[in-house]
Order: structure tokens, then sequence, then C-alpha cells
């Protein structure tokens, strides 16, 4: 194949030179140079020839995306419903995490062939993992292969069913001389991979591992380019696998999905609240249990928090499974406006089973937490929380609030601490009693504090 001619240009500043250096020659910054491939014949001309047409907004007639269920519930969740005709997805996530076990499950259940390409993995280990999950599929396609152009071009022969490139960062396009996983070639492979999945209207998975350094590129260069983005969340500690739609142009954002990794790989979890709760410890203090909405779907997870003491020099703050500052804010409300004495104490807060929330629901939960452990008073376990803390201590309300209580009263829990606001709104719910809170002493007094 010809080789295209490349540069190289400085991400920060847009500086271009024709050989890699470490520093940018104009801005001073380090690592910011990517090989680009130089436009083909010069200037380009924009959509010469028959281009789009501009057509009123009203006149736009709906069209009904094409999707084909993966037939696994929780994988179709976080894609809006199931797999649209021509996307790329983007499945990202820490190695090992469980990315291309997730893709081999879905695939094999697929109407093939799928044409399955691992730079990773050889055949015989993928077969011995499919053996082993008991995956019995004529479907899947193997090929072994780095080669962005020889896939493109067996695809073209093949007329798969569906795409898969495990992972981007094995993968090179022969234009590019920079090595496997950096950001040029990692950009540059899947706008390929994107243009053939417009063209042909073969779905495209990409599997991608988050990589902590930036070194090699990971994922995120490719968010802005592809359809979708699914991230896997929950440590390699913990059975249960999130899956979370990042962005998507076929469905709602912030889905989840919930499994749980198996010995015959993963299992979809269709009731998360009652898994998230399997093990809470009753009587404890430090623990509560809070309504969150993921994406659409309200989901009961425990919190919990430890107060303690600090023994020597500067007092320890972690928080797992929610932001840091968030928790910091309301660990200030709780000094000034409840007056507690906080500043000399180890403070951890935890989201039980590795899900990460971003909802401001959470701080009620948080709130009383906090208080619970400093106190070392259980909050009853019956009780859910959920509400937006403001600076002044005031409780405000949040979005979704019957969906919430449903789900509670759905798991059996028979009270619930929510701001004033929703509960002067919400219809009486069976079976739970909602108490209506403004401030944060009202929340404490209401959980027993
Ligand atoms: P994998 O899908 O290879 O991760 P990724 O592609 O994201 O790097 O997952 C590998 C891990 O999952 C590995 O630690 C073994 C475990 N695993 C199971 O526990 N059960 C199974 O059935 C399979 C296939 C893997
Ligand atoms: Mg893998």
């Amino acid at each position: 194949m010809a080789k295209t001619k490349t540069f190289y240009q400085c991400q920060a500043c847009g500086h271009s030179t024709p050989r890699w250096m470490g520093k940018c020659p104009d801005c001073g910054q380090w690592n910011t140079l990517v090989e680009e491939k130089e436009p083909r014949g010069g200037s380009r001309k924009l959509n010469a020839g028959p281009g789009a047409v501009p057509q009123p907004l009203s006149s736009v007639r709906e069209q009904e995306t094409e999707r084909t269920s993966t037939l696994i519930g929780e994988f179709d969740r976080v894609l809006g419903g199931g797999i649209v005709t021509g996307s790329v997805v983007l499945i990202g996530g820490d190695p090992g995490i469980g990315k291309s076990t997730l893709l081999l499950q879905a695939m094999a259940k697929l109407e093939g062939p799928v044409l399955y390409v691992s730079g990773e993995e050889s055949p015989e280990q993928i077969k011995l993992r499919a053996d082993r999950m008991g995956l019995t599929s004529d479907s899947i396609m193997l090929m072994p292969e780095t080669s962005l152009e020889s896939v493109l071009l067996a695809a073209s022969d093949m007329q798969p069913s569906a795409l898969v490139l495990d992972s981007i960062q094995t993968m090179r396009t022969e234009e590019l001389d920079s090595a496997p996983g950096s950001v040029g070639q990692v950009r540059d492979c899947a706008a390929k991979a994107m243009f053939y999945a417009k063209s042909s209207g073969v779905p495209a998975f990409i599997i991608g591992h988050v990589t902590k350094d930036g070194a090699i590129a990971g994922p995120r260069v490719l968010e802005h380019i592809v359809d979708t983005v699914l991230y896997f969340e929950g440590d390699r500690g913990h059975s249960y696998r999130i899956l979370r739609t990042v962005k998507n142009r076929f469905g709602p954002t912030n889905e989840i999905g919930v499994f749980e990794m198996s010995d015959q790989g993963l299992r979809g979890i269709e009731n998360p609240s009652e898994m998230f709760l399997s093990e809470r410890p009753e009587g404890v203090a430090g623990s509560v249990v809070i309504a969150s909405i993921e994406g659409t779907r309200p989901v009961l997870v425990e919190l919990q928090a430890l107060v303690s003491q600090t023994g020597f020099g500067v007092p320890r703050r972690t928080s797992i499974g929610m932001d840091h500052q968030r928790v910091s804010l309301l660990v200030a409300v709780l000094e000034k406006l409840g007056g507690m004495q906080l500043s000399g104490m180890d403070i951890f807060t935890n989201v039980v089973g590795g899900l990460k929330l971003v909802e401001p629901a959470l701080d009620m939960g948080v709130i009383l937490a906090l208080t619970s452990s400093l106190r070392e008073k259980p909050i009853p376990p019956d009780l859910i929380a959920f509400g937006e803390v403001g600076l002044s201590g005031e409780i405000r309300a949040v979005s979704q609030a019957e969906t919430r209580l449903k789900e509670a009263a759905k798991i059996g829990f028979k009270r619930a601490i929510i701001p004033k606001n929703n509960a002067e709104r919400v219809p009486a719910i069976k079976g739970i009693e909602v108490i209506g809170v403004s401030n944060i002493s009202e929340a404490l007094e209401a959980a027993g504090l």
C-alpha cells in the first residue's frame, strides 16, 4: 500500500513538524505531538459533487432505527434497546474487567457471521474461554489480526452481521508510522472503522482499555468519534460489573447495566437493588440506604461512612464511588450548621457494590451516614432517604421522587426521608410512610439521630 505523507501536529497549539519530538518547539508542552495524515491532493474541496440538499425541518420524516436484540437484557438496556444498524459502540474499562467476555457472549447469540478481530488473544485462547462459558456458536469468525486494512478487506468479503475490534490499542493502520496504541493510530483506526460501519450498515464494537497514564492513548480520544460509549465501572476485586452509557446517539445516557461475573461469564442482574442490598449489615452505625436514579431506572444502594478520631497527623478523607469535593462540602455543612466537630476526624465514605454515584440526591444519605457514624447510632433498617443538601443546610427537591419511592416500597422499605417539596407533591404510595424535611436538623431528627 502506498504510504501517505504524514506529519506531526501538536494537540495543544496546532504547531506542525515533519518529525516527532518529545516537546513542542512552539508552545513547549511535552508529549503533545501526534502523527497526522496530509490531506490527499493538497487542498480539500468540501463535498464537491452531489452533496446533501437542504430541506425544511418540518418535512424531515422520522426514521425508525433498526435494532437487533443481543438477547442479553442488561446489554440491550445500555445500548438503548439493542444494536443499531451501522452504529459504532466503544466499550471501555480497565484491563481484565470483562469487555472481551461480554462481547463474546453477546456476539455468540447473534445471527452470524460475526467478524471478531483479536489483536490480544490467540484463537485458541478465545476458544478455551468460549468452551468454559459453554458457548456453542457457529456464528463467530475469529481473526487474529492487527492491520486495520486487512480487517476491512476481510469484512468487505464476508459482509458480517457485526464487527468487533478487540482492542483498538492493538490495531494499526498502514498509513501511519507510529506504534499501535498511539493517539494518531487509535483515532485513525476508529475513524476508518466508523466509515466502514456507516457505509456498510454493519454495526461495529470497539474495545478500548482505559489506561491510567497518558503514554498510551485511552478510549477518551474516541468518545467524540463513535455513536455510543459504554464504560465498565466497579473493580476486579468485586464480582459485580456495572456497564454505564456515557454517550449514546440512539438512546438515553447514564443508563446502567448490572452484571455479575461468574464461572460462565457475565450474568445480567435484573433487580440491582436487591443485589446491592444483599449484604447490608443491620443495626450498624454509619450505614444508610438511598434511592438513586441511574438513567431510567431507580436503584437502591447502601452508603457507608466511617468517622473516627485521627490517630496521628493530618486527618484522612477518602470517598469511594462519590465525588470527593461533594463530601467535603457536606462535611463543612454538618460542622457549621449541625454543630458537629469533624475537623480532627478521619472520614471515609463508600458506595457499596462499586457503583459510582453522581446525583445530588445522595447528599441526604451522606449527611445521615456521617452523623450516624459520628454519634454511633444506627439508622433504622427499614428507612431510605434521598435529597439534595444546600450550603445553608436546606434540603432541596430532586427529580423522580415517585419512581424512587415505588422502588423502595417494592423492596420492602417502610419509611422514607425526602425533601419537603417532593413530599408535598407525590401521591401516597402503599406500604411506605413519607417524611418530608426542609433542613438537615429535621432530617437528622426524622432518622432518630
Ligand atoms: P476479560 O473479558 O478478558 O477482560 P477484558 O477484555 O476487559 O480485559 O475478563 C477477564 C477476567 O474475567 C479474568 O480475570 C477472568 C474473568 N472471567 C471469569 O471470572 N469468568 C469467566 O467465565 C470468564 C470468561 C472470565
Ligand atoms: Mg480482552
